[in-house]
């Protein structure tokens, strides 16, 4: 069941259609319902209720619209371009008498107004509308008085208000742009367009701005010249590799805001948080290390018992039916919409969302209704979440409140939701904060890192809050982030994060317990195998007679692991050498890193040119290993279990088809996550320097805001897939 409509913004309306049964022996009501509409589009739901004495199997339901059209649904199968139909999928087809089934959908309403069309098909007939007991007021005018004219020309001062507060003003010195959205700027029309209370234009005394490009300083290459790891993910551009000779622990840690400096002296103690590893007890330790152990667990009480060692091993994955349509509605996303995509819960509102979009507990219930046994949720939320990069900045910020809010309005939530006894059958993959410990290993150089680094308020003590609350709910498997092997591949990154990764979950009250193993290339793009590079990654190039290291190539930039399998294995030996049980398993997110597609090399180069050897033979064909926006990879290897030694599954974190970041300041507005930012990294016309060479983002043009689908990025990593597609 989605959760019921509820009013974001005072702009709903619910009306419904009578009913009547037609072609079937059950009748049934078809109510068609919009639940959050702004000034150009809306988002609604039809609900399908069998109101007759017998069951129904199968449904489908017909209507028009005069001006509106769709732009999307999910749980049904939709079909025709206005008319429409929309039909059943396998898992909601049958409904019980008094039962129902609820589809949502997207409506562009072309300059017109929400229309109420009457519906038809098999189970329901076009009687007039009705209001709906669970309705709003039947209609809400959209009147925000205090919203401005988009058409009135920007007035130095006036600024978009965000929240009801007023923020700093962006440069009024860019034409056309003068309204701030956090670190974006967005311009008068965007934001006098927006449903109150986002696109309020109001006027503030505080000087502008004097930086006069926005969103894009933590994204341009540092003019230092530190010879240092590179950072890679987010913001490769910040660090330079040299391609002289550098060893593994040569970075000088006497500049202050090397990124690689991060001593253990300088991070957080963990005496200093609330959860020391001296407090841990492990309560329940006994993991089985045999590959399946049954979770018998009853149906009514909180979940007890050892945790699996491998959850994945008889796994039934569950179809996120919300994804799963949008990739149906693609050309050839029928090949890939049957697999296992994790749930982002990016956002406070994402848990219990109030425009009758997918929650926490509709994505648990819907896979038990699958008879699903395994569910990825991204737990995405901390203060100054993203801090180096803006794309996917989050709504909470460094400090007292960030903080609390983090914990008792995001973490306690989504625990006490798995905490219910009837998901006890779901093993919960709980994909702990992508990128957070990472940015903490090699961009402590960015204000916003700096600050996650508090001792109180910090990515560190919030990380252990979150393993701590996790830890007793014996069918969550908590995975932590570690980036991936083009970031904190070289060595000192690696031991650096080693530690740093190792001493956080250490803190935590199940201490190494705490979690079931660490997941890399999280929404990265980085290959598995690198198969004409990989027996060389620790040789000498053989072009060069033994004198040059192939690691020295332009493209590696002296990091020891060209993939993720070798990075990943070697990540798992040190965290048990560090003191992490054998039963920890790793998870290498594959959504996006098959570079399949007609540029994919067959054989390995012969030329005796270094980097042309490296660059031809090459898979991944980013410009640069740090590129991390909207690229032009393929989708990977599929989800399965135990792939390789020590590899838990590979996985789809990032549900492939979802953007990375807005291509354009003009598209980096979303009304419904209004802290994300314009990064430039996802900026196709953007470039910056590397080591010696310039490059290019990579990005692809045209991309919506974070998260948001992505249709060409979709077209293209369906294309380029590796393995090529069944
Ligand atoms: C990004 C977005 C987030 C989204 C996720 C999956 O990280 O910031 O909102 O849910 O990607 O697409």
């Amino acid at each position: 069941m989605m959760t019921p409509t509820r009013k974001t913004l005072g702009l709903a309306i619910a009306l419904g259609l009578g009913l009547s049964a037609a072609g079937q022996s059950a009748n049934a009501a078809c109510t068609y319902k919009i639940s959050n509409e702004w000034s150009t589009g809306l988002t609604g739901e039809i609900i399908v209720t069998n109101s007759g004495s017998s069951a129904v199997n199968g449904w489908s339901v017909g209507w028009q619209y005069t001006t509106n059209r769709l732009t999307g649904s999910w749980n049904a199968q939709v079909s025709g371009s206005n008319p429409y139909t929309a039909s059943n999928v396998s898992w909601n087809g049958t409904l019980q008498p008094g039962g129902s089934a609820t589809f949502g959908f997207q409506v562009d309403k072309r300059g017109g107004s929400a229309e109420m069309p009457t519906l038809t098909g098999s189970i329901c007939s076009g009687t007039p509308p009705v209001t709906t007991s669970s309705s709003a007021p039947s209609s809400i005018a959209v009147t925000s008085t205090s919203r401005s004219s988009s058409s009135t020309p920007i007035v130095s001062g006036e600024q978009c208000n965000w929240y009801g507060s007023l923020q700093p003003l962006c440069a009024t010195t860019q034409s056309g742009w003068g309204y701030e959205n956090g670190k974006s700027c967005v311009s008068r029309t965007t934001c006098a367009a927006q449903p109150a209370p986002y696109g309020v234009v109001g006027t503030t005394s505080s000087v502008p701005r004097s930086s006069s490009v926005p969103a894009t300083s933590s994204s341009r290459p540092s003019s230092s010249s530190t010879p240092a790891t590179s950072s890679s993910r987010p913001s490769s551009s910040s660090v330079i590799s040299t391609s002289t000779s550098r060893s593994s622990s040569s970075v000088s840690c006497s500049e202050g805001n090397n990124p690689s400096c991060y001593t253990s002296s300088s991070r957080p103690s963990s005496s200093s948080v609330p959860a020391t590893s001296s407090s841990v007890v492990a309560t329940s330790t006994s993991r089985s290390s045999s590959s399946v152990a049954t979770t018998s667990r009853s149906s009514s009480s909180v979940p007890v018992g050892p945790r699996l060692d491998n959850p994945f091993v008889g796994a039934n994955w569950y179809v996120d039916p919300i994804w799963s349509a949008k990739a149906q509605a693609e050309t050839g996303g029928s090949k890939v919409s049957g697999y296992n995509t994790a749930v982002w819960m990016d956002r406070i509102g994402a848990i219990e969302p109030t425009d009758g979009s997918y929650g926490l507990r509709d994505h648990l219930n819907a896979a038990l209704a699958q008879n699903a046994n395994v569910i990825q949720v991204v737990v995405y939320d901390l203060p100054n979440r993203d801090c180096k990069a803006l794309a996917s900045n989050g709504e909470l910020k460094q400090g007292v409140e960030g903080s609390t809010r983090y914990r008792t309005e995001y973490v306690d939530k989504i625990v006490s939701i798995f905490s219910d006894p009837k998901y006890a059958s779901l093993r919960i993959i709980a994909i702990i904060e992508p990128d957070s410990l990472p940015n903490l290993v090699t961009n402590l150089n960015d204000p916003d890192c700096q600050a996650a680094t508090d001792p109180t308020y910090g990515y560190i003590a919030n990380t252990r809050y979150t393993l701590s609350k996790l830890y007793p709910l014996t069918n969550v498997y908590s995975y932590v982030d570690i980036g991936h092997s083009g970031w904190l591949g070289w060595d000192d990154n690696f031991g650096k994060a080693v530690t740093l990764i190792g001493d956080a979950i250490k803190g935590a009250t199940g201490g190494v317990n705490s979690v079931a193993g660490f997941v890399s290339n999280t929404a990265g793009y980085t290959p598995l195998y690198e198969p004409f590079l990989d027996s060389l990654a620790n040789s000498a190039f053989p072009g060069s007679g033994g004198g040059t290291q192939t690691r020295q190539a332009t493209f590696f930039e002296w990091n020891p692991y060209f993939s993720e399998v070798a990075f990943v294995q070697a990540w798992r030996t040190r965290m048990i050498a560090a003191g992490f049980p054998a039963t920890i398993g790793m998870l290498v997110d594959t959504s996006r890193n098959g570079w399949g597609g007609p540029n994919r090399p067959t054989a390995a180069s012969t030329s005796t040119v270094l980097d042309t050897f490296v660059d031809q033979s090459r898979v991944d064909k980013r410009t640069h290993r740090g590129n991390w926006c909207n690229q032009k990879g393929g989708i990977g290897e599929r989800p399965q279990a135990t792939p390789a030694p020590g590899i838990d599954a590979y996985v789809w974190v990032k549900p492939p088809g979802e953007s990375d970041g807005a291509a354009s300041l003009e598209l980096s507005f979303d009304p419904q996550d209004p802290a994300k930012g314009f990064d430039r990294m996802c900026d196709p016309t953007y470039t910056y320097s590397a080591g010696n060479s310039t490059v290019a983002t990579g990005a692809l043009a045209n991309a919506p805001v974070a998260g948001r689908w992505f249709k060409e990025g979709f077209t293209v990593l369906v294309n380029n897939a590796y393995p090529a597609l069944q």
